[in-house]
Parts: structure tokens; sequence; C-alpha cells
């Protein structure tokens, strides 16, 4: 597990850029699925085919960046933000490009750096001219944040667990079905951090009867945090709402009953901020019930999130019960 999501974490991948970590999840399935294709905007759809109801299941392959808006004739690139970026994150950090170039987000002499904004930042990849700096980065390239992964033992500390750590868990659930109840549809979709975009069109070319999205949530475990009933080590968490979706109660109640089957620890998560793919999915065509399975995250969005393996492990369990057990 610790090697996937390691190997899956390096690899780039911001909103609109998924080439990579599809080629990445395809080599990883290409065994276990029944089929495997790539619709128009490149989320990639893998199939198990069984019995019954279509049932849709989703991670995002996409991670958050940036994108380079303009540059100065001094060669520094202005950017701006691709998702949920802020910019405090991005103090004291490397980016890098597609293409291999590296750079450092500098930022502006600021007064109170709570004035610090995204446009009071730049990439200094090292040009000396406007013409010098576009000849290697050009207006429109994506760049992401440090690619560090830290084994702390039963905890895993990296960039883009948002939501590599959700194609992994789906990466696994189809290398371990045998024989699903259910007629699967495994979905990586792209653009989800910029507004759950490719949730979207796939459920609209899939027409699921039910479906699930997997993706790391906040926790409410660290000091002063939020208010949130969702703590990291303690099972994975099935969404009740956030601020995308309330979660149907014929899909809710289908993974409290896995979990319970198989004592399989698990919370409720009311997310107060923030969505994920199920608010698109389940708003799709005269609506399709949907639930998510979340896997409890600190750090979101930062080049350091944390997230505890055994949760991870407890959400595989959980999704495989749902598909293959019986009541
Ligand atoms: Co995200
Ligand atoms: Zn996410």
């Amino acid at each position: 597990m610790k090697v996937l999501l390691e190997e899956l974490t390096k690899v780039f991948g911001p909103s609109g850029n998924e080439d990579r970590i599809r080629a990445k999840i395809i080599d990883e399935i290409r065994p276990y699925a029944d089929s495997i294709t790539v619709d128009k905007l490149g989320n990639l759809i893998a199939t198990k085919t069984g019995p019954g109801e279509k049932l849709m299941l989703a991670a995002h392959m996409d991670e958050i960046g940036v994108i380079v808006t303009n540059a100065d004739e001094k060669g520094f690139l202005r950017f701006s933000n691709v998702g949920g970026v802020s910019p405090f994150t991005l103090i004291g950090q490397r980016v890098f490009f597609a293409n291999g170039i590296t750079g450092v987000f500098g930022m502006e002499k600021i007064d109170d750096i709570k004035d610090l904004k995204l446009n009071k930042m730049f990439i200094d990849i090292g040009a000396k001219s406007k013409e010098k700096a576009l000849e290697k980065i050009n207006i429109g390239e994506m760049g992401v944040y440090n690619r560090q992964f830290s084994d702390a033992g039963d905890h895993i500390i990296s960039n883009s667990l948002d939501d590599r750590a959700g194609c992994a868990v789906l990466i696994k659930v189809l290398k371990e079905l045998k024989a699903p109840n259910y007629n699967i549809f495994v979905v990586f979709t792209v653009q989800e951090e910029v507004g759950l975009r490719g949730a979207k069109t796939s459920a609209y070319g899939l027409e699921p009867d039910l479906a699930i999205a997997v993706d790391v949530t906040d926790t409410g475990d660290t000091p002063e945090a939020s208010e949130m009933a969702v703590e990291l080590g303690k099972g994975p968490a099935i969404k009740i709402k956030d601020s995308s979706v309330i979660c149907h109660p014929k899909v809710k109640k289908a993974l409290i009953d896995a979990a319970e089957r198989r004592n399989i620890p698990f919370q409720l998560e009311v997310l107060e901020k923030g969505g994920t793919d199920t608010g698109s999915i389940h708003l799709t065509r005269s609506g399709v019930p949907s639930g998510a399975l979340s896997i409890p995250t600190r750090y979101i969005h930062t080049p350091t999130e944390m997230a505890n393996l055994n949760d991870i492990e407890q959400g595989i369990q959980l999704l495989i019960e749902l598909i293959e057990g019986r009541e």
C-alpha cells in the first residue's frame, strides 16, 4: 500500500493535465479490469462486470497546482491557482513543471504577512528576461508543489494524498474484487479540484443506478481545529453531508451495513466547507443516489497532507464488503 501511494503521489497531474497519472493507473489496473476506456474529457473508466445495479465508484486523478499567467521583463513568472491553493502554503516551496523545470515561489515586499495574496507572489526559474523565461515555461503551463513522501509508521505524510489516496483505494478494490454483486464502473475522474467537472460528464455517460466517490476529508482532531467529529485513525468516514451534497440514505445505509457486517470501524462525516465528486454525480440526469467514503486527512491542500494507513486499508475492505457481501 505504501509503495503504491508513494508512486501515485509522485506523478505530475494538476487539473486538465492528467495524462501521466492516467497512464500510471492504467498500468496498475490493466490485468484486473474487464475493460478500460478513456472518455472524451479524459476520465479513465474501468469495468468489472457483475449482475445487478450499475455502481459507479469515483476518485479524482487530478491534484491542485498553479498556472502561469504572465512573465515580467526580468524573467519572473506570475501565476494563479488551479484549485484551492493558499499563498501561505507556497512560502519556501519549490514548484515543478511537466517539462522538468524547477522553480521557487517568491514574494514581493509585504509589510503585513496577512496581506499575502497569490498576486503578490511570483515564480523564479532563474531566467534573466521575459523571452528566456517564456522559452522555458510558456503562459498556461501548470506547476505542482514539492513531491515528498514520508513513511511515519501508521501514518504517511505526502503531497497530493487528495486524491491519490482515493485512487489507491479504488485500484486495490479492482485488484481484490472476485464476484461483485453489482455491475462495477470504476471512474478515475479529471478536473475535480476546479469544480467536480469530470465526474459530471462521466456520470452522464454511464447513467449509474448508484454512486460512491472516494476522497479525502478534513479532521477535527488537531489543536484548536474547526469543530468536526472525524479523527485520524478511527476508520474511514461515511459522508453524511458536505457543501456539495446530502448523501442518499440508501447509499449511506449500504456503506454502514457493510462496515457493521465486517466489524470495520467507521466514522460519520459532516464537512461544513468543501465538496467532492459526489456533488456533481448525484445531480446527473434525473438524479443518482450517491454517497462518499472519505479518508480522514490532516492539512489537506498543503504539500504535507497526513493520513492513516489503517483508515485507508479499512476503506478498501468496506467497499469490497459492500460490493461482494451478502446480508
Ligand atoms: Co482537493
Ligand atoms: Zn479531493
